[in-house]
C-alpha cells in the first residue's frame, strides 16, 4: 500500500500559504490544519484575559484555553494577535505544549495538509511533499491590508507593512523552530501570481513529489 499524501505548506505572514493549503486539501481530499490558529488563540487568550505574553509561563497556561477560543473569531486575524502570536510562539515551552496535536494531525491514516512555519522543518519533516510559499514584503502588505480595511478602522498599508517586516524578523530569527525553508522544500515565489496561477503551480509541484516518492 502507498504511504499517506502529507503535504506541508509553509511561509511568512500574507504569502498566500493558507489559500494554497486550503486548495490543495480540496483538490486531494485531505483534512487541513492552520496551525497559525493555535498561536493565534493563544494570543487571543493573553490579550481578551489581560495575560502578559512576556511571560511564557502564562503564554503556556493560555493553552489551555484554546477550546474557548472561537476559530470564527474575526478578532483572532488581527495583526494586533498575529503581532502577540508571533512573540508567544519564540517561547520553546509554548511550541513544545502545541506539538503534539500538530504531529498527531499530521500523522492520521488518510494523510493532511497543514500550512504554518515549521511544517516541513520540525511538525512532519517526512511529508511527501514541502511548499515554501514567499511573496515580497509589499505585495503582502497589500494583501493584508485588503484582507483588514473590511474589519478594522484605522489601518495604514505602511503601518502593516512594518508589522509584517517585524514579523518575518522574529519568525526567522528565532531560536526555536524559525521560520526557514526546508532543504527539501519547493520554493513557490507568488509575488506575480494570481490565487489561480498559484494553486495550479503548488498541484504541479506536489504532483512531481508523488512521481519521484
Ligand atoms: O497568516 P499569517 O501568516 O499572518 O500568520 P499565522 O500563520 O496565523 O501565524 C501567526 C504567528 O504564529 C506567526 O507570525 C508565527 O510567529 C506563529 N506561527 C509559528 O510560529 N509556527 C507555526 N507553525 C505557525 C504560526
Ligand atoms: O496564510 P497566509 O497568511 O500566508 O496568506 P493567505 O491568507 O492565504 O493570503 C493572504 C491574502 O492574500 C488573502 O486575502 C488572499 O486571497 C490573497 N492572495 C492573493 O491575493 N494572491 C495570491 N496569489 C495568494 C493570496
Amino acid at each position: 500500500s502507498k504511504a499517506p499524501l502529507v503535504i506541508a505548506v509553509d511561509g511568512p505572514a500574507a504569502s498566500g500559504k493558507g489559500t494554497i493549503a486550503k486548495a490543495l486539501a480540496r483538490h486531494y481530499d485531505l483534512p487541513h490544519m492552520d496551525t497559525g490558529l493555535l498561536y493565534r488563540g493563544v494570543a487571543l487568550s493573553l490579550f481578551r484575559f489581560g495575560g502578559d505574553p512576556g511571560n511564557p509561563f502564562e503564554a503556556v497556561r493560555a493553552i489551555g484555553d484554546l477550546d474557548q477560543v472561537d476559530p470564527d473569531d474575526e478578532e483572532l486575524r488581527s495583526e494586533t494577535v498575529g503581532e502577540i502570536a508571533s512573540r508567544v510562539s519564540a517561547y520553546p515551552a509554548v511550541r513544545q505544549a502545541l506539538l503534539e496535536r500538530q504531529q498527531a494531525f499530521a500523522a492520521q491514516s488518510g494523510g493532511a495538509v497543514l500550512d504554518g512555519r515549521d511544517i516541513g522543518t520540525v511538525i512532519a519533516p517526512d511529508a511527501t511533499a514541502k511548499l515554501f510559499v514567499t511573496a515580497a514584503p509589499e505585495v503582502r502588505a497589500e494583501r493584508r491590508y485588503k484582507e483588514l480595511i473590511g474589519r478594522e478602522l484605522d489601518v495604514h498599508l505602511e503601518d502593516v507593512l512594518l508589522d509584517i517586516r517585524a514579523r518575518d524578523a522574529r519568525d526567522a530569527g528565532r531560536d526555536a523552530a524559525p521560520l526557514v525553508q526546508a532543504e527539501d522544500a519547493d520554493l513557490l515565489d507568488t509575488s506575480e501570481m494570481s490565487i489561480e496561477r498559484a494553486v495550479q503551480r503548488a498541484i504541479e509541484l506536489v504532483e512531481a513529489r508523488l512521481q519521484t516518492s
